[in-house]
């Protein structure tokens, strides 16, 4: 049978009633890929496996947590969505809005979101807002408007948001077949991380499942208050979808790591844009720079001889790099340029091959 979309294949698990209008673009079922080419370069006795989630419609993982607050926001007669986003979020909620027939307003930090996404969220008809500020600015902006306008807040703190993006850890148990002993993510806003212990703790609880995963975080380092115990003011990366200095769910981040015995540490750009490359070059997947924080953490750990030796790891690819080509060209060589002739690309082929 086709998929049918998260909140169908996984209703059970789902706050949808018989009578709840389903918003749906097919998301979810994305590849869970092992990373044989990458464990041999990088010579790492561990059991790689990525969940590419980049591969849903909008180009990442928000798209399972927005078919539901959608369908949600739809039920209780909403006639507009708002959200404050780094990027992804708001190119989400822009298509979703646009499928259910609704308007979305997005807030977005001027300059500091990838072209790809702010490009999304215009195409798809959203009202774009930049503001003059960071998302946790944004953030507090639109919990500020939605006290006073009847508009719908669909950014993480909406429980539905969570509620779909518990559907990643059941894709992963089902594809696995077994639960991996170590689940990696990027993260920001924290809504990610919290929502994926909760759906492996469910899924443990209706009998899909016998063992919970250790959940490993990582932040950007210059963008890294979960690590630090306190908020940033001023939060810088190169990773732009997780440039966040004050997450919402802080505490459900806190409770991943601490209920599943895992760590939440931080990654430095440069880790980060080496994995970003790597990943491509080795296993053909072409991820956002904040995605490659997931396995840029698992190699600091590993150099650390924090892990047990083969054991299995899953990092989620958050997002896809299709966003933000302009990163391509900080980590990657010019493209050779030559005469329309044979004979001058011979001669470079045969230093090729
Ligand atoms: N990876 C990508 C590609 C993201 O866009 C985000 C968050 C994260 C990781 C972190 O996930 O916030 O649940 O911890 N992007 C949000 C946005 C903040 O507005 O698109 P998180």
């Amino acid at each position: 049978m086709a998929w049918r979309g998260v909140i169908e294949e996984y209703r059970e698990f789902l706050p949808v009633s018989d009578t709840t209008p389903i918003v749906t673009l097919k998301e979810g079922n994305t590849p869970l890929i092992k990373a044989e080419n990458l464990k041999r370069k990088l010579g790492i006795n561990l059991e790689i496996y990525f969940k590419f989630d980049g591969a849903n419609p909008t180009g990442s993982f928000k798209d399972r947590g927005m078919t539901l607050a959608l369908s949600k926001a739809i039920e209780a007669d909403s006639k507009a969505v708002i959200c404050a986003s780094t990027g992804n979020t708001s190119a989400s909620a822009s298509a979703y809005a646009a499928k259910a027939g609704i308007k979305a307003i997005v807030l977005i930090p001027e300059g500091k979101i990838a072209l790809g996404k702010l490009a999304q969220a215009l195409i798809y008809g959203a009202h774009v807002i930049q503001i003059k500020g960071n998302f946790d600015q944004a953030l507090n902006i639109v919990k500020a408007i939605v006290q006073k306008y009847p508009i719908t807040l669909v950014n993480s703190i909406n429980p539905f948001r969570l509620e779909g993006q518990k559907s990643a850890s059941f894709e992963v148990s089902d594809q696995l077949g077994f639960v991996p002993r170590y689940h990696a993510l990027p993260v920001g806003n924290a809504g990610n991380i919290t929502a994926y212990w909760k759906g492996y703790k469910e899924y443990k609880k209706a009998g899909k499942i016998t063992s919970l995963p250790i959940m490993l975080g990582f932040q950007a380092a210059g963008a890294a208050p979960l690590v630090q115990g306190k908020p940033i003011e001023k939060p810088e990366t190169i990773a732009t979808a997780i440039r966040i200095g004050n997450p919402a769910s802080w505490k459900g981040a806190i409770e991943a790591r601490d209920e599943s015995g895992g760590r939440i540490d931080s990654v430095t750009d440069s880790e980060i844009l080496n994995v970003y490359s790597l990943i491509a070059s080795t296993e053909g997947i072409f991820c956002e720079p904040a995605s490659a924080a997931s396995l840029a953490g698992v190699i600091k750990l590993y150099n650390k001889n924090y892990f047990k030796t083969g054991a299995s790891v899953v990092c989620t690819l958050t997002g896809s790099g299709l966003k933000d080509p302009d990163i391509v060209f900080k980590v990657s060589k010019e493209p050779l340029k030559v005469k329309a002739e044979i004979q001058a690309v011979e001669k470079i082929i045969e230093g090729i091959i």
